[in-house]
């Protein structure tokens, strides 16, 4: 599959938009700063909350998971059995108290925080996948 360019710079915060490469959903994610805090806060309720486990690009191996924290970039399938996770952005806390915002897999109840992570006790055994990328500038990514 070719890399696909994207065009980030008119995503608002909290926004997350749909890209497709290889076939599959990539999103793109603005965080605000209050996400970025909350994210900081989350380790001991995580599984892998450096990404150690997986292969990953060294730039996903920390915790906000992306070359700029502001956007968050991941593959919109979970690594469970691939089904698509919802984004909660105002709700998630009902999933996960004090956790404002996140990503929620309705097929069996996987849950990932702001940067794709996954949570304890459900069934998805890595965090979410984050694509090779790189910016042109600070508005344009390519993924791929
Ligand atoms: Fe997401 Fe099973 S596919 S929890």
């Amino acid at each position: 599959g070719a890399p696909v360019e994207v065009n980030i710079s008119k995503v608002e915060p909290g926004q997350l938009i749909r890209v497709e490469w290889r076939g599959k959903p990539v999103w793109v994610v603005r965080r605000t700063e209050e996400i970025l805090n909350n994210l900081a806060t989350l380790d001991d309720q995580l599984r892998d909350p450096a990404s150690a486990e997986e292969q990953q690009p060294a730039y996903a191996q920390n915790a906000v998971r992306s070359i700029n924290p502001e956007y968050f970039i991941a593959v919109g399938l979970c690594t469970h059995l691939g089904c698509s996770p919802t984004y909660l952005p105002d709700t998630f806390g009902e999933q996960v108290e004090g956790v404002p915002s996140g990503f929620f897999c309705p097929c069996h109840g996987s849950k990932f925080d702001m940067a794709g992570r996954v949570f304890q006790g459900v069934p998805a055994p890595l965090n979410l996948v984050v694509p090779p990328h790189q910016y042109i500038d600070d508005g344009n990514v390519i993924i791929g």
